[in-house]
């Protein structure tokens, strides 16, 4: 954090212009004032959880579809390729097995379709499992809005260079094996030996989980 009492000195409003009072500028406006309000803006829009644009996926326009479709395309596929591999864990092991083989892939999983589409990629939650999968800071918004919320669906933010898109992703039938809110002793036990800060149970059908997300470059 930026210390506020020190930014007005900063940008040349010190008491070099104390002597005239108010001093102004070619369009008569308080310079000082100017001044000031142009520090905020610009503190809120650096600031992690600042205004940044973002629209419903219907909503957003047309110059970021291009990137959003590439995001959208990316996580449809990690989406696939992790519930195969977890559906196959399960089939093969069980539950508890699954919990192991989704510590060692999961997140290589995640790393190799964002190197196949050339797109960052990632999964993201307010009440994480692994601590690696915490929020980037245009996703934190989202993050901090989602517990108890009604879902939303997914969402376009402006980047700047970049094109990020979120996806809710929501618990269902089979998910609560390893995040519902009876998970079996030896599921549990898996868990707290790969995760032992894990956040991610007692969720219910229905709920939202966390989030999908993928960064697209704007020119492609
Ligand atoms: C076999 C157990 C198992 C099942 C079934 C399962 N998960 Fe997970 N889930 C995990 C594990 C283990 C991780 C941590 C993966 C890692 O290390 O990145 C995880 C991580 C996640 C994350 C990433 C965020 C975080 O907290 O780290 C999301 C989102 C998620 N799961 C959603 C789901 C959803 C939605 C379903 C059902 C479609 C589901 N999971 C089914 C075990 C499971």
């Amino acid at each position: 954090m930026w210390p506020l009492a020190g930014v007005p000195t900063q940008v040349g409003l010190g008491p070099q212009f104390a002597p005239v009072g108010r001093r102004r500028g070619a369009l008569g406006y308080d310079v000082a004032v100017v001044g000031r309000a142009l520090v905020l803006f610009l503190l809120t829009i650096a600031s992690c959880g600042g205004k940044q644009a973002s629209y419903p996926r219907d909503a957003a326009p047309s110059a970021l579809q291009p990137a959003a479709e590439a995001a959208d395309l990316a996580m449809d596929v990690l989406q696939k390729r992790l519930a195969a591999r977890l559906g196959e864990a399960v089939a093969a092991g069980g539950p508890a097995t699954a919990v192991g083989v989704c510590h060692a892939e999961a997140l290589a999983i995640t790393r190799a379709v964002a190197d196949e589409h050339a797109i960052e990629l990632g999964r993201t939650s307010h009440r994480l499992r692994n601590a690696d999968n915490a929020p980037r800071a245009w996703l934190r918004p989202f993050v901090q809005q989602a517990e108890g919320q009604p879902p939303t669906g997914e969402h376009v933010v402006d980047l700047g260079d970049r094109v990020g898109v979120v996806r809710p992703l929501f618990i269902l039938g089979p998910c609560l094996q390893c995040h519902g809110p009876e998970v079996k002793p030896e599921v549990a036990a898996a868990i707290s030996r790969d995760y032992p800060n894990d956040r991610a149970t007692g969720f219910a059908e229905g709920e939202l989980r966390g989030f999908m997300w993928a960064e697209a470059p704007k020119r492609r």
